[in-house]
């Protein structure tokens, strides 16, 4: 792989010892994927935040790089294991609270900006069209891909770490105009109404493309709600890192020609939403995956006025969607409901194992990971959700 002179020099060492592990990173990925050299990148956003994934192992290897090392490009992070203010409200114990911090201590040493949240977007880190960057939520990760019109691969935690440290990426995949053609045409006859059937196509397509690259072909457009749940769906039923919508991605212009075709129908949507709910009632409710938009703070704050919830109900969103609703005075109707904001966090990386059975939830993906720790899920759209929060017991 061609280096620059300020990269080889990073490489030997002369850049610190932290910039020199990084580059090795940067380098071995450069080579595994046949890179020719190494890009800048403008912004980063680092996953591996939770403890409950990190572990000691993980808290070692970021001391060791905060001892010399600073990230050289607006880096934000993905959601840690718990709310790093409100934790004793959600339940979190003082040690699994006590190691978290030490994590965020180890990202705030190395320069990174504490907004732990998977809709950087929507947070203050919002690249441009063309722009390259590494992030590794993969769900925003799509979301950059599809609708910003920037160019990320799926980066790991120590790849995207390693960017961020640098400032560079290796020049692969997403990066190139070639990988971010179509590779399937995906026919959708279905009548879409919501955000949640958005997730449920993308969990249907997501399955049938893996790490294909679809192009949605029928629809007209995307909220950014609906863009939000369809990129996390298609990234967790499957390995999907971009799609083409029209009127959403800027380089959808046609469709392709010559690719595999799909179809998604008014039948499959009704099956695929039926199959992403088990039996049980939930005792627990959560919201925000990825993490809600201010609009849809709003909405549950009209939904919940007036009203008690009855079970557990987190509304996980950023700390900066957090700050506005206090601003617009959603957050005051939401918090006299008894439902929580869990800002920084999620029901999916926090350590709630063992405290529920059934959660109820308008995130395909969030259904996806709840029945990988053994929960049973309920599908239900936004507003299903707040009423099975305050329905009487
Ligand atoms: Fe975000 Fe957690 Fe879902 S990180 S995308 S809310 S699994």
């Amino acid at each position: 792989m061609r280096l620059t002179p300020q990269e080889r020099e990073m490489l030997s060492g002369g850049d610190g010892r932290a910039a020199k592990k990084c580059m090795e990173i940067l380098v071995a990925l450069g080579e595994i994927y046949g890179a020719k050299r190494l890009v800048p990148v403008s912004s980063v956003q680092v996953s591996g935040v939770s403890y409950k994934n990190l572990g000691e192992a993980g808290i070692e290897f970021l001391s060791e790089l905060a001892l010399d090392g600073k990230a050289r490009v607006k880096t934000t992070l993905n959601p840690a294991g718990m709310d790093l203010t409100n934790w004793r409200a959600q339940g979190i114990g003082s040690d699994f609270a006590e190691r978290q911090l030490e994590v965020i201590d180890a990202y705030r040493r190395l320069g990174i900006e504490i907004t732990c949240t998977c809709t950087p977007y929507l947070a203050g880190n919002e690249p441009g069209l063309g722009d390259h960057i590494a992030w590794g939520e993969s769900s925003a990760v799509v979301y950059a891909n599809s609708v910003l019109g920037a160019r990320t691969n799926r980066e790991g935690g120590p790849s995207a770490l390693a960017a961020s440290l640098t400032g560079r990426t290796p020049l692969y995949g997403y990066h190139l105009d070639e990988n971010r053609v179509a590779t399937h045409v995906v026919d959708v006859s279905a009548g879409l109404g919501s955000a949640e059937d958005f997730a449920a196509m993308g969990y249907f397509v997501g399955k049938m493309v893996r790490d294909g690259l679809p192009y949605f072909r029928g629809i007209k457009g995307a909220t950014l709600e609906e863009s939000k749940e369809l990129s996390a769906a298609l990234a967790s039923s499957g390995g999907v890192a971009m799609f083409h919508m029209e009127g959403v991605t800027p380089e959808a212009k046609v469709a392709p020609r010559r690719a595999e075709t799909v179809s998604f129908g008014a039948l499959d949507l009704v099956e695929v939403t039926a199959g992403l709910s088990d039996t049980g009632d939930p005792d627990f409710v959560s919201v925000g995956c990825p993490h809600c938009s201010l609009a849809e703070v709003a909405t549950i704050a009209r939904l919940l006025a007036g009203r008690r919830v009855t079970r557990e109900f987190w509304i996980c969103c950023s700390r900066e969607v957090k700050r506005e609703s206090d601003e617009k005075g959603y957050s005051r109707v939401v918090e006299a409901s008894g439902a929580k904001f869990a800002c920084d966090t999620c029901m999916v990386v926090a350590p709630i194992e063992g405290r529920f059975r059934v959660v109820a939830t308008n995130s395909a993906k969030a259904v996806h990971y709840m029945r990988n720790n053994g929960l049973r899920a309920r599908f239900l759209t936004l507003e299903g959700c707040v009423s099975e929060a305050t329905r009487r017991i």
